[in-house]
């Protein structure tokens, strides 16, 4: 059948993506006053990393479109070594890929979305970014890929599971967790959530704004173009909203997810609303 081209690294599945930093994983060293965003890919991290960056420079104007630590530290085309402090990371890669994590005091968000968006935006993704994935298989295909865990980043399943493992067992880490869900149906309180957690106190009109600058609509417009097939179709912006698997699924597809879904996430706390 078909199959996406991704890294096997040590038994761990990577994109293809120059990954120039990937050997220096287990070694990073966290600062205690980092921002690690930390997610499934396509759960919505572009759109945490930008909020963060407004509540963190109090600013949602004038802001570069992209900064050097617009990446992802497995990513690292820059030094993050060097960046100036606070730095607003990002990652995809599992908590014990990163061991500096465990004794770090480094604040976590960790973002969680319904596994069925995440599917229909993941196949978007590596369809469009052909020249990494080269995918030339149909969502039907895709969908066996997404539930075995055959794409870059392993299978959502144990990704989140690893993640709700280990929380309990990492006490000190200090983790947020926020929902994709939630941010879009409640994007001031969520906000509102993050400034707290990072220890800002903003003013209700700034964190409307935020939300505002940060809106969908908002940053596909200005940011679309960073990353766009050749035909002008942002990368990172597609749709952004709850629910477009509907679109997708087909009810054989709903009940095999549900199965899979019940047998690998049996007693976890994570709810996932699928509107
Ligand atoms: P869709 O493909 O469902 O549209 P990530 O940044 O982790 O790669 O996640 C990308 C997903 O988040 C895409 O989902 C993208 O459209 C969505 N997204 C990006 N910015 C958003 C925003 N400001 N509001 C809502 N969703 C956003």
């Amino acid at each position: 059948g078909h199959s996406l081209s991704v890294l096997n690294y040590k038994g761990d599945l990577l994109p293809l993506f120059p990954l120039e930093s990937i050997h220096r994983l287990e070694h990073f060293v966290f600062r205690d006053d980092d921002i690690l965003i930390s997610a499934y890919p396509k759960s919505g991290t572009h759109w945490v990393w930008e909020m963060v960056r407004m509540l963190k420079t109090g600013q949602t104007d004038g802001l570069p479109l992209v900064e050097k630590d617009d990446y992802m530290i497995e990513l690292d085309v820059t030094d993050i070594a060097t960046m100036p402090s606070p730095r607003i990371l990002t990652t995809h890669v599992l908590f014990r890929q990163l061991p500096g994590l465990r004794s770090s005091k480094c604040k976590i968000i960790f973002i969680n979305r319904n596994p069925r968006d995440v599917a229909v935006s993941f196949y978007n993704h590596h369809v469009k970014l052909k020249d990494y994935y080269h995918y030339d298989g149909s969502w039907e295909d895709y969908f066996h890929l997404f539930l075995h865990g055959q794409v870059d980043y392993g299978s959502w399943f144990d990704y989140t599971r690893d993640w709700e493992r280990v929380l309990p067992e990492n006490p000190h880490v200090d983790v947020l967790t926020v929902f994709y869900e939630d941010m879009k149906e409640n994007p001031a309180a969520e906000v509102t959530r993050i400034s707290q957690f990072l220890g800002l106190n903003h003013e209700r009109a700034f964190i409307q704004s935020v939300c505002d600058k940060c809106d969908f609509a908002s940053m596909r417009q200005r940011k679309g173009k960073l990353d766009a097939t050749s035909d002008g179709e942002p990368i990172m912006y597609r749709k952004g909203e709850v629910g477009d698997w509907q679109n997708w699924f087909t009810a054989e597809q709903v009940a095999l997810m549900d199965e899979v879904c019940k047998s690998k996430m049996a007693n976890s706390a994570f709810k996932f609303r699928y509107e």
